[in-house]
């Protein structure tokens, strides 16, 4: 409860909208690992962030990515990042870093779902010492190795829930959910609005 001036108290206003995410991913290996990355990527988009800040950049990676939006709509993009420190000290919200060393993920998720933005960040291979202190949050989905990929996709489970079937804006392509087989509608080719 919050007390007004007039002395009046009123409940204070909780936020109903999702937080909205973006991911950094640092470590990235362009050429050695792009299948793993571009998973980070497709996985970040699918489940609702907004984009990908990848460190070091990977301009056949963001294309890759490009060409998915234009297929199957949405506006997610991936913003190459020469200096991830720059990143995470720009960032206005709270910084996760996904880690099986952290706190347990269902333990500190309360805590960010009332953050207007928050900035999910996943490593690689190795993962730089700075990262822990500089993070908001230190975070664990389970406390054993497993990936990146598995453990974003379960943050933005618990932060933003699966998206609904639908079309998302400007696709080509929508799925349609389907007890067997595939089932896609096409849209004809949107005109640029003059
Ligand atoms: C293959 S792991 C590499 C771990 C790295 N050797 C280290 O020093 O932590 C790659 C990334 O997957 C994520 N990850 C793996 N297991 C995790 C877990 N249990 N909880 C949260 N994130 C995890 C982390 O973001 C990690 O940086």
């Amino acid at each position: 409860m919050v007390t007004g001036s007039s002395g009046s108290t009123r409940r204070r206003r909780r936020s109903t909208a999702l937080p909205a995410v973006s991911v950094l991913r640092v470590g990235h290996r362009a050429g050695r690992d792009p299948r793993l990355t571009t998973h980070v990527a497709l996985t970040a988009r699918a489940l609702g962030a907004e984009r990908l800040y990848l460190h070091p950049p990977d301009s056949g990676l963001a294309e890759r990515l490009a060409s998915v939006g234009r297929r199957f709509g949405g506006r997610f993009e991936v913003v190459g990042a020469p200096d991830w420190k720059a990143v995470v000290r720009a960032f206005d919200g709270p910084v996760v870093h996904l880690t099986m060393y952290g706190e347990p993920l269902d333990a500190v998720v309360g805590r960010l779902r009332n953050a207007r933005q928050v900035l999910a960040v996943v490593g690689g291979a190795k993962v730089p010492p700075d990262l822990y202190r500089m993070a908001t949050v230190n975070a664990a989905a389970g406390h054993q190795p497993h990936s990146e990929v598995a453990a974003l996709a379960l943050l933005l489970d618990r932060l933003r829930g699966i998206p609904p079937p639908g079309r998302w804006p400007g696709a080509r392509q929508e799925i349609v959910p389907s007890a067997r087989g595939k089932t896609v509608r096409n849209f004809g080719r949107e005109e640029p609005r003059p």
